[in-house]
Parts: structure tokens; C-alpha cells; sequence
């Protein structure tokens, strides 16, 4: 038998490296317009940061920049991770980060910066000096001290300014990130996994309120990556204009900002009584199978299992969440698991994962 090698700190850190190239993937201006055209009004007289971004490549920095005036912004932050030197493109090369600010005057207009727009596309020629060389200074990029992480002091102070964070964060540090948003008391509207409904720590704040979903969920959102980004299934794949794009699967905007959707109630129009037989009693947890949100009977007032889907149509004053399947002994279930496999079984066959909800009376 082979033996397996030592987990050495080359090999830690190359797993690391490895782990967050996966996570540089661009967000897309449509995707970015299209769901904050919802909160508009929530953004007059606020300061927005933009932590895991570079201003350079970012689309939410360009969104804000240039929606600056309309919005009513008062101030807008951005710091990116690590690198420093737009041809690397994020690839961490570079440990000190850079830090961006926008500002509005005391009329409410935007204290101007040369077009960034055409920076990014090569456009913009020649700096302030006229020596053909854009310096980073000219047009008011300065550098953090650490590396830009969201977790560093400096990025805590920025945050602690801020009034909204917006952006797309890394996925594999999903949890830290938004429990660090809850634990500052900020208003957030971040992209995420749909998956990541079911984190337990996700879940819980989804429980308490604290978190919801945005207005654009599910579906496929296209990112742009860099060429070296690996996409190992073809249908995730595409190439436009000679870009490449990768789709992370089904995506979700994550917030504890108002919606309207949040306030609908969703429509529904089966009953449970009659059509007993379409909605069998789970094995192991005390509540009915509903496996599809618009299936959900009117008139049942137990527990009901439903798709995790259904977070895109919750409103708190029609349903109360009661729990999510894979209950391990932990509780999360709301007490109705009743022992055995942890999946929602119908007579012996595993449902996929589910939430537990109620009608409110
Ligand atoms: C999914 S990408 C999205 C980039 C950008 N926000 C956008 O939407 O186009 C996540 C970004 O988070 C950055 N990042 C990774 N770890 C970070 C950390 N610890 N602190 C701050 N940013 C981080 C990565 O460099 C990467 O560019």
C-alpha cells in the first residue's frame, strides 16, 4: 500500500492558491444593473463599499462610479484583494492591495476621476504628466497596508464606515463573509451559491431574518473568467467577443435590504384534502412531501417539506420556516426529525434536500 505524503505547508499553500484561483470569476454590468434597479432608493446618502474587488476589473465599482450622481451616493470605497497590477488580473500576485475612493462634494456631485471605462479597455492614453505612463496616483488609487483581505483590521475599518456592501465575495469563504456583515450590523446585497441556503450558519440567519433573497435567483448567471480559469464541463463554458465565461451554477443575491417580492404572497391554488395520496408522510420526519413550491396545499397546517428553491418565493407573513432536512442530531430539522438516515425518505427513497415550513395562521 502507498503511503500517503505528509501534508507539507508547499503543498497546504498550493492547495490554497489553487482553491482561491476557483474563486476569480467577474460578475457580469446586466447581471449587476438588473438587480439593483430594485433598491435604488435605498442607496441615497449612503456609503457603499466594495470589498473584494478590484476597481480596475470590478463591474459593481464601475455600476456605482458611474450611477454615483443618480443614486445619491455619498461615498463610494472598493479594495480588492492582494494585487496591485491590472495585467496580473486578481491573480494574487502582488500581497499589498489597492484601495480606491469616490466622494461626493457638498452638492451632492461626484468629485471627479478620468474615465475608467476607458482605462480598463486601453482607451485612455497618456497620464496627467503627459508621459504616456497612467500612474496608479493620478488617478487616486491608493494601497492598503495588508493585503486587502475582508478580514484584516484595515478592511474591518473601511467596513465599519460603510452603510452597504455590495459585491460578488469569494464562495469559499462564503460564511465568514456574511456573518462578518451581520456581526457589523451592515446592510448587504452579495452573490452566493444557492446552496448555501442550506449552510447551517447560513440558514440560521435565514431563520432569524437576517438574511433573505434578492430579486434574481437561480438560473444561469454567466461570469467572466481569465484563460488559464479551468472549466472542466463544456455546457459551463463559453466564449464571446473573445471573452470566456463560466457559469458557477445557480446563483443567488443574498440581502438583508428590503424587497417587494419579499412582501408577496405567493399564489397558491392545490389542497391537500382530496389529494392526500400527492403528498406522502415522510418516513423519518414528521411532515408531508411537497416537491414542488407551487404544489404547496392551501390547506394543510402541519409541516410540509419543500425544494430549497422555495427560499426564492418566502415571505416570513405567509410562512413560518420550521427546520431543513440532513438534521443530524443538531436540531436543525425544528425537532420533527425522528431518528434514522438524515435524508427525507418516502418509503425507503431519498428526497433531496429539503426545508420545512408552515403556514402562518
Ligand atoms: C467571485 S470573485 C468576484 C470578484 C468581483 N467581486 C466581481 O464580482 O467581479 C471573488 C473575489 O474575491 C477576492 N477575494 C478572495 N479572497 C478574498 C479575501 N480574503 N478578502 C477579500 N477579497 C477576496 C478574489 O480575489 C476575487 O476577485
Amino acid at each position: 500500500m502507498k503511503a500517503t505524503p505528509p501534508k507539507t505547508t508547499a503543498n497546504v499553500n498550493l492547495n490554497q492558491a489553487r482553491e482561491a484561483r476557483k474563486d476569480e470569476f467577474y460578475t457580469r454590468l446586466h447581471d449587476i444593473e438588473t438587480e439593483l434597479r430594485h433598491y435604488e432608493k435605498q442607496f441615497k446618502g449612503k456609503v457603499v463599499y466594495c470589498n473584494c474587488d478590484d476597481p480596475r476589473i470590478s463591474n459593481f465599482f464601475h455600476y456605482f462610479s458611474y450611477k454615483f450622481e443618480p443614486l445619491g451616493l455619498k461615498k463610494l470605497m472598493t479594495t480588492c484583494y492582494k494585487n496591485q497590477n491590472p495585467d496580473m488580473f486578481s491573480q494574487h500576485q502582488a500581497e499589498k492591495a489597492i484601495y480606491i475612493e469616490y466622494k461626493a462634494d457638498a452638492n451632492g456631485k461626484l468629485i471627479p476621476y478620468p474615465d475608467y471605462m476607458k482605462l480598463i479597455t486601453g482607451e485612455y492614453k497618456g497620464g496627467k504628466d503627459e508621459n504616456n505612463v497612467l500612474e496608479l496616483k493620478e488617478i487616486g488609487i491608493g494601497h492598503l497596508e495588508g493585503d486587502g483581505d475582508f478580514r484584516k483590521p484595515e478592511c474591518i475599518e473601511l467596513l465599519k464606515q460603510a452603510d452597504i456592501v455590495v459585491t460578488n465575495p469569494p464562495f469559499s469563504l462564503f460564511r465568514e463573509y456574511v456573518a462578518q456583515l451581520i456581526e457589523h450590523g451592515k446592510k448587504f446585497l452579495i452573490l452566493g451559491d444557492q446552496n448555501a441556503v442550506t449552510y447551517k450558519e447560513i440558514f440560521r440567519f435565514i431563520k432569524e431574518n437576517k438574511v433573505w433573497l434578492g430579486m434574481n435567483n437561480g438560473g444561469t448567471k454567466w461570469f467572466e473568467v481569465k484563460d488559464y480559469y479551468d472549466i472542466k464541463t463544456e455546457s459551463r463554458k463559453k466564449i464571446e467577443n473573445g471573452k470566456k465565461y463560466f457559469s458557477a451554477g445557480k446563483i443567488n443575491w443574498f440581502t438583508n435590504m428590503d424587497t417587494a417580492k419579499r412582501h408577496e404572497n405567493l399564489l397558491l391554488y392545490k389542497t391537500y384534502k382530496g389529494n392526500e395520496t400527492d403528498y406522502p408522510k415522510y418516513d423519518n420526519y414528521d411532515a408531508i412531501e411537497v416537491s414542488k413550491t407551487k404544489d404547496i396545499p392551501t390547506d394543510y397546517r402541519g409541516v410540509m417539506g419543500v425544494p430549497v428553491t422555495f427560499f426564492d418565493k418566502y415571505n416570513p407573513e405567509q410562512f413560518e420556516l420550521v427546520g431543513m432536512a440532513e438534521d443530524n442530531g443538531r436540531g436543525y430539522s425544528g425537532g420533527i426529525w425522528q431518528g434514522g438516515s438524515i435524508k427525507c425518505l418516502v418509503n425507503g427513497e431519498a428526497k433531496f434536500k429539503r426545508l420545512f415550513i408552515k403556514h402562518r395562521m
